[in-house]
C-alpha cells in the first residue's frame, strides 16, 4: 500500500512517498481501502513538530499523518462485531495514519457510513465535527436565544459550527474575510463581521454570552473582551489557551481549553444530520496523495474555505 510518511519532522519536503506491506488487523482492528483522508491544521503542525501529536510520535518515526478517514472494510481482527467486509466506514483515527491507500484502524474509532452520504464529506466530518459539537456543546454550554461569535467560521470547524450553533437555536454571528461573508450567511449565520475591521468587531462588545475562538492568540485575547459579563470563551488552538485563560481570569470571565476527544454518540449525530440534507460539509479541493505537500501549504496559509481532502487512490 502507498502512504506519505514523515521519517523527520520539518517543511513540506519531508513528506515522502512510501510503500509497505500491512499485516492482519490485530484483535479489535479493521484493515480498511481508504477513500479519502481529510486534511487538518494539526497534521501540518505536527509533521512541523509541533504540539502534542509531535510529542508522541517523536521517538517512533517513520510517521504518517492524517487522522481523518473514510473507505471500505477489507478484514476484520478477532473481536470485531461491528463492521463486515465490504461495509463502508469513517471516523477520527487517533493514531494517524490515513494519509495511506490502506489503513489499520481501531475499530472502536469507526463508525458505518450512511448510504446517501458521500464519501467525501464522511472523510472529512469527523474531527473537524467533533471539535464543533463538542466546544459549543460539551465546553461552551451553548443555549439557545444565547449570542455566540465564531471565528474562523468559514474554516474546516467554523463552517460547521456555525450550522450547529444556528440549530440549537443560538444567535450566530460568524467572522471571516468579507469574500467569505455570503458562504456563511447561506450556512445560517445571522450577522457575518470581518475580523480585519477593528470598528466592526468593537461594535460586538458586550453583546457576546460565548466566543468560539478557532484563532487563538492576540484574536482569542481580543475576542475576550468583547464578551458580556460573566461571558465564556471556549479557546481551541492548544498554543495560546493558557494565555487566554488567565486574560480571561483577570477580566472576571470564563475560558477553557479543548482537546476534541473521541465520541462515536456524537459522530453518529453528526452523520444523521447530514444524511437528512441539515449539515453541509464543505469540501474545497480534493489532492491525490502525491500532491500531500500542496494540501498542507493549503492548510498552513490559513485560508481554506471548509476542508480539504486527500485521495490516495488517485
Ligand atoms: N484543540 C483541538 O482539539 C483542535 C481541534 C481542531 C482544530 N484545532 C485548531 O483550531 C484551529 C481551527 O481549525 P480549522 O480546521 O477550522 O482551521 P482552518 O480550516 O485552517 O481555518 C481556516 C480559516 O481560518 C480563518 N483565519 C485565519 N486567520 C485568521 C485570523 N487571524 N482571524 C480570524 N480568522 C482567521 C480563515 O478565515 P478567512 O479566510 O475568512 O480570512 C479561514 O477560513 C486550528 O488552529 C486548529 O489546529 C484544535
Amino acid at each position: 500500500m502507498a502512504q506519505l510518511q514523515i521519517t523527520r519532522f520539518g517543511g513540506v519536503e519531508v513528506l515522502q512517498l512510501a510503500n509497505q506491506e500491512l499485516t492482519a488487523p490485530a484483535p479489535g482492528e479493521v484493515l480498511l481501502d481508504v477513500f479519502y483522508a481529510a486534511v487538518n491544521p494539526v497534521d501540518a503542525k505536527t509533521r512541523a513538530g509541533l504540539g502534542w501529536a509531535a510529542a508522541q510520535h517523536k521517538d517512533d518515526l517513520p510517521w504518517t499523518p492524517g487522522f481523518d478517514v473514510c473507505g471500505l472494510v477489507q478484514a476484520v481482527g478477532s473481536g470485531v462485531t461491528d463492521f463486515a467486509v465490504g461495509q463502508r466506514v469513517c471516523g477520527m483515527v487517533f493514531r494517524g495514519g490515513a494519509y495511506a491507500s490502506q489503513l489499520l484502524a481501531v475499530a472502536d474509532d469507526l463508525l458505518p457510513v450512511p448510504e446517501v452520504i458521500y464519501s467525501e464529506q464522511a472523510a472529512a466530518l469527523p474531527l473537524a465535527g467533533l471539535t464543533a459539537w463538542q466546544g459549543l456543546f460539551e465546553h461552551g454550554q451553548l443555549q439557545a436565544g444565547e449570542t455566540v461569535l465564531i471565528s474562523a467560521a468559514a474554516g474546516g470547524v467554523g463552517h460547521i459550527a456555525v450550522q450547529l450553533a444556528k440549530q440549537a437555536g443560538a444567535k450566530v454571528i460568524a467572522s471571516a474575510s468579507a469574500s467569505n461573508h455570503a458562504f456563511l450567511r447561506e450556512l445560517g449565520a445571522d450577522q457575518v463581521v470581518d475580523y480585519h475591521d477593528s470598528d466592526a468587531m468593537a461594535a460586538l462588545n458586550g453583546q457576546l454570552d460565548l466566543v468560539f475562538d478557532l484563532v487563538g492568540f492576540d484574536s482569542g485575547l481580543s475576542a475576550l473582551t468583547l464578551l458580556k459579563a460573566g461571558g465564556r470563551q471556549v479557546t481551541v488552538p492548544t498554543v495560546t489557551a493558557p494565555q487566554i485563560k488567565e486574560a480571561a481570569a483577570t477580566q472576571g470571565k470564563t475560558a477553557l481549553g479543548m482537546m476534541v476527544h473521541p465520541d462515536r454518540a456524537a459522530l453518529a449525530t453528526l452523520l444523521e444530520k447530514c444524511a437528512a440534507g441539515d449539515l453541509q460539509v464543505h469540501i474545497s479541493n480534493v489532492y491525490p496523495l502525491s500532491e500531500g505537500a500542496n494540501a498542507h501549504l493549503a492548510i498552513e496559509s490559513g485560508r481554506t474555505r471548509g476542508k480539504l481532502l486527500l485521495n490516495p487512490r488517485n
